[in-house]
């Protein structure tokens, strides 16, 4: 078997893709990207895609941009991760002051880092409930979105988004919760 067949057959029998219905992806041939090169991809064929949405907005600079894989090299070969929880480090506090540089005079003065969109939106409904709690508005507990909106797949951020269909669960979720109380 050529290794793209065997890595066709590995990822539908092992992979679960996001918002992607699972008999319709298993039914085609995946789409194997194997490396980037500034806004290109290149698939296992060796076929070259221009990356028109910067891979859903992430990518920005361009893939394998030299100066972004030698500082992950460098700071990788010093520290790779260490919690944030009850720790922190040099460049994680770094980059808070940088950013919290671009906005003089505004209100944002703290940075709070998150892993994705997703988390981020999560941690936004957090800070804002919480924030109307505290000030003793409990009564604030509402969001407004709009229709067939998207933030993210957690189960806040997907609670205020638009299709339905990957509210359901979030929903019976929150409500068994909620209601014995
Ligand atoms: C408006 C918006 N919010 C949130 C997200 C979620 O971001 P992530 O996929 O990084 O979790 C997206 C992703 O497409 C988005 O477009």
């Amino acid at each position: 078997m050529h290794r793209s067949q065997a890595l066709a057959h590995a990822d539908h029998k092992y992979v679960w893709h996001p918002f992607t219905q699972q008999q319709e992806w298993c039914a085609e041939e995946p789409l194997i990207i194997v490396s980037g090169k500034g806004v290109y991809l290149r698939d296992i064929h060796g076929h070259d895609y221009i990356d028109g949405n910067s891979s859903i907005w992430t990518n920005i600079h361009g893939h394998s941009h030299p100066h972004i894989v030698a500082a992950m090299q460098r700071q990788a070969a010093i520290l790779d991760h260490s919690s944030f929880l009850g720790a922190t480090h040099p460049k994680a506090i770094e980059l808070a002051e940088r950013l919290v540089a671009l906005f003089p005079g505004a209100p944002l003065s703290r940075v709070f880092y998150s892993d994705n969109g997703s988390t981020a939106i999560e941690s936004a409904l957090k800070m804002t409930f919480q924030y109307w709690q505290l000030i003793g508005h409990p009564e604030k507990n509402r969001f407004v979105a709009f229709t067939n909106c998207y933030h993210g797949d957690t189960a806040g951020a997907a609670s205020l988004g638009g299709p339905i269909v990957f509210q359901k669960c979030i929903f019976l979720a929150i409500v068994s919760r909620v209601l014995p109380h």
